[in-house]
């Protein structure tokens, strides 16, 4: 037996037993006449203590002990002469009688503690040994939790996990597809899929009713904090269900979820806000409604006075910051460079404060009078002691930039708490989306997402105005999932792909394995997918799902531990009938 206890499990109760641990030395303090070293596994602490008058052999093994060895220690349980409230076992220690280095270690290129000193990119080389910190472990632990939650539930509520294929074939709508070439089909290559969605909808035509899975997805398209190239997906399917059958069941999940994993209490249904209103009042799909600072539409209250920005704005849209009237002209100027960053794009910003005797002060004073300026603070429910901050111009992108700023002034003024949930289903998408480089409609959600059926009319005289039976699951402005009821009528399903673009046989050969399921008896069916790692991280409370990933890639698509990807060797390629011609170097 390499061990009778964890590090995490002594206390005064064990007192005088004899016991054997394992684990890592994290640090070893030598006193001179005594030696302490702190055992790490991860259950927890433990201090070992070497004596004065402990065998020379066991002095001798702690003195050559470094960090992140290996060992395993027998001795009594004793009290500490000093005990160490922080700890769990703090108030014991184990006089050893008997050490065994099971493995001696490298020192570690950093500090193996609940704070590290180690970069970004050394943690990511030795992920091994990141891995082995408290926060990571807590991280790791959680997702555990949340996992075997998760299935818990659904298990309760009928739903069958089950696995659909890794390789399959790529796809045109959607992100880029990861490919990998077949040697047994030269010159043919599989996708990796981005969700299970085809395969779900199988499912349901093959009578399953109730479909889960957390399901590895993959996806090459740009990183960020929340996006990994491989994540996880909670992915759920239903039959004989209608929007709010399955807002239900997942509203339930939810609340299963954030009592289990967080403790909070949700009475009451989350909150519904159509697509139309998240963006006009807070320029955001997924729209972070801990805080209020809705948008005000000011575009016909500010034109006409002579000032040419807002005379040519199509859009001129204000937020209240409340108590912000004593910003300085630092943090004014810190804002005006924050919306004029790439990532915003702004080309500038007109604030206004509110006086305490109900003037407005402003920063285009030249071009407004009081009256009007009144009229602006009234329109935006600004009081005296707030600030009024103004940006404008081509709608859209007002919007977008307006809800960035809006993100940032909430972050200053302490309003984005972690420890605060607000959750919030987004409905009614629009089915469609133009791009106008390609000059052609694309799905929001995915070509196989229903539209609202009393919009169907509007396909052949204003596809733009078509609504989606699509929802999104949105916590503290994160998109934690997303779903629809789908189309199960193969009419409706070539009319869609009509207004995509494909001509039918197009449509034919790249989704027939679907649409020729579906002429075999398709149940109306829908349902959702969450995004894993983010609920996980979400429920953590840390910005980055890559803490939440056991090896993640970093923002480049490396794994930077093992060294992917990589080139292969010649052999392989030629097994493949692949040759690689890599573009010139600028
Ligand atoms: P969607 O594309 O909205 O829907 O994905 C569902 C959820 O997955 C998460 N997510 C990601 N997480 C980390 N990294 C990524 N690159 C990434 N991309 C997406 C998000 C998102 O809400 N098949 C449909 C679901 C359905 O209709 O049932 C789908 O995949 O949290």
């Amino acid at each position: 037996m390499y061990r009778t206890h964890t590090c995490g499990e002594l206390r005064m109760d064990n007192l005088n037993q004899t016991v054997t641990l394992a684990g890592w030395v994290q640090k070893v303090r030598n006193l001179g006449a005594m030696t302490f070293i702190d055992l790490r596994d991860r259950y927890g602490i433990t201090q070992l203590a070497v004596e004065e008058h402990s065998p020379a052999e066991i002095r001798e093994a702690a003195a050559h002990l470094g960090r992140e060895f290996v060992v395993q220690a027998t001795g009594r349980v004793i009290e500490r002469a000093s005990k160490n409230p922080k700890m769990p076992t703090g108030d014991i220690e184990v006089a050893v009688e008997k050490l065994t280095v099971l493995n001696a270690a490298q020192t570690p290129p950093f500090t193996i503690e609940e704070q590290s000193d180690g970069g970004d990119d050394l943690r990511m080389r030795y992920r091994y040994l990141d891995l082995r910190r408290p926060p990571l472990q807590r991280a790791m632990a959680l997702r555990h939790r949340m996992a075997q939650s998760i299935r818990s539930f659904l298990d309760g509520e009928g739903f069958l996990e089950i696995e659909t294929p890794y390789m399959i074939k790529s796809t045109p709508e959607g992100a880029r597809d990861f490919v990998v070439p077949s040697r047994m089909n030269p010159g043919e290559f599989y996708a990796l899929p981005q969700s299970p969605q085809t395969f779900k909808q199988l499912l349901m035509v093959a009578g399953y009713d109730r479909y889960f899975q957390i399901v590895r997805c993959f996806r090459d398209e740009d990183l960020r904090a929340d996006r990994q190239p491989e994540f996880t997906q909670v992915d759920c399917e239903m039959s004989f269900v209608e929007r709010d059958d399955v807002l239900d069941v997942f509203e339930r999940l939810a609340k299963h979820m954030f009592r289990n994993t967080v403790g909070v209490e949700f009475e009451g249904a989350f909150p519904r806000m159509s697509w139309h209103e998240a963006m006009e009042k807070y320029g955001s799909d997924k729209p972070d409604i801990r805080f209020g600072m809705t948008f005000n539409d000011v575009t016909g209250l500010m034109q006409g006075r002579g000032f040419g920005v807002f005379d040519s704005a199509e859009y001129i849209g204000a937020i209240c910051a409340e108590g912000c009237a004593v910003y300085t002209r630092k943090q004014l100027d810190a804002l005006t460079d924050f919306v004029k960053r790439p990532q915003v794009g702004a080309k500038g910003m007109v604030y206004a404060r509110v006086e305490a005797d109900g003037n407005v002060k402003s920063s285009v004073d030249k071009f407004y009078g009081q009256d009007d300026l009144r009229a602006l603070a009234a329109a935006c429910g600004a009081k005296p002691g707030d600030l009024i901050l103004i940006l404008s111009g081509e709608k859209k992108h007002t919007l977008t930039a307006l809800s960035e700023l809006r993100l940032e002034v909430a972050g200053q003024l302490g309003l984005r708490d972690k420890t605060k949930f607000a959750p919030l289903w987004v409905v009614d998408f629009p089915l469609l989306e133009w791009d106008e480089e390609a000059g052609r409609f694309f799905a929001m959600h995915h070509p196989f997402t229903s539209p609202k059926l009393e919009d169907v009319a509007l396909f052949d005289t204003d596809p733009g105005r078509v609504r989606a039976e699509a929802y999104d699951f949105v916590v503290n402005g994160v998109e934690v999932g997303g779903g629809s009821i789908r189309i199960h009528d193969s009419k409706l399903q070539q009319k869609m792909f009509e207004v995509l673009g494909f001509t039918p046989e197009e449509a034919e050969k790249q989704f027939g394995f679907l649409t020729n399921a579906f002429r075999f008896g398709a149940p109306p069916h829908g349902g959702i997918a969450f995004g894993f790692d983010r609920w996980c991280s979400l429920f953590g409370g840390s910005d980055s799902i890559r803490d939440y990933i056991a090896f993640p890639k970093n923002n480049s698509g490396r794994d930077v531990m093992i060294d992917a990807p990589a080139s292969i060797s010649d052999a392989q390629l030629e097994e493949l009938a692949l040759r690689v011609e890599l573009p010139e170097k600028e």
